[in-house]
């Protein structure tokens, strides 16, 4: 009979995770246990800690659903998203670098012509993104897929809404030249949901819990790796306290008010209007 005493416990409980089937399982399920001991024995963990700790992921589970995804905010928040994001997106340093997907993409949003406006009925001032997408030689891809996103003037997002239609999000091609163009809104900073248990932890720290202006895009063309990433607005404020720590300078991009007149997109506007320029460069498979 083997006795637990708390010198072998990590050795006991390492090794019978390691009897997962697979190997990967196995490899990943030692490795936790054995930071997870170290963890609390480096803290000292009292019961009361504990205790606390398994409550506050209670109620992270509570709280979660299909919209409100509390664990990935969790994640977010602790960097370790982004973590994971680097280790799996190494780059060439000529694409374009990825950054956190984040709880709010859609699946399925609407196909919107070149300069189609994803913004309709929402307030907010003319912006128009336009650029290509391109392979690292800096060739056009023509057909590439860019799925957009991005919170309203309030900070919110659609999923975060009672609404029908969809909102701030759509899905544009790029053409021959591997040109796209996109009509919005100016996105502005806002807040990730503070009302959960996420929120009522940072409350008891000194960090912002602030996103920096920014719109989501997920870009997909074949023979090329998706890419997750975001344009951030430069001089926008906490860029350099993003509290899920996902901006990188070649993602700030300057929007410059234009005078009323022609548009990216042929057409003309009789009010100012906000440009960003921007190419997106895939990585190959
Ligand atoms: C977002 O940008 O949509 C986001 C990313 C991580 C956490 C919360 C929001
Ligand atoms: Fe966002």
């Amino acid at each position: 009979m083997q006795l637990v005493t708390e010198e072998n416990i990590t050795d006991l409980a390492a090794d019978r995770w390691g009897t997962a089937q697979d190997p990967r399982l196995a490899e990943i399920m030692t490795a936790l246990v054995r930071h997870l001991h170290d963890f609390a024995r480096e803290v000292q963990l009292t019961e009361e800690e504990w205790l606390a700790a398994m409550l506050w992921l209670t109620k992270t589970g509570q709280i979660s659903d299909e919209k409100r995804l509390e664990f990935i905010l969790a994640s977010d928040v602790l960097g370790l998203s982004m973590l994971v994001v680097q280790m799996n997106h190494r780059f060439d340093e000529r694409a374009t670098p990825a950054t956190v997907l984040g709880p709010f993409h859609i699946e399925g949003s609407p196909e919107l012509a070149f300069g189609g406006d994803m913004s309709e009925g929402v307030p907010g001032r003319p912006l128009y993104i336009h650029g290509a997408v391109r392979d690292l030689d800096g060739r056009p891809l023509a057909g590439a897929l860019l799925d957009v996103w991005q919170a309203d003037t309030d900070g919110a997002y659609e999923s975060q809404l009672d609404v029908d239609e969809a909102r701030l999000r759509a899905k544009y091609t790029t053409r021959e030249d591997g040109s796209y163009c996109v009509r919005t809104v100016a996105p502005m900073g806002y807040t990730i949901p503070m009302d959960g248990p996420v929120g009522e932890l940072i409350s008891r720290t000194d960090i912002s819990h602030f996103r920096p202006a920014h719109v989501h895009f997920l870009v997909t063309a074949p023979g090329h790796q998706p890419l997750i990433t975001h344009l951030f607005e430069e001089g926008a404020e906490y860029l350099d306290t993003d509290v899920v720590f996902g901006t990188k300078a070649e993602l700030v991009v300057p929007l410059v008010t234009r005078d009323p007149g022609s548009t990216p997109d042929g057409n003309t506007s009789s009010e100012d209007w906000l440009e960003a320029r921007y190419d997106f460069v895939l990585q190959p498979t």
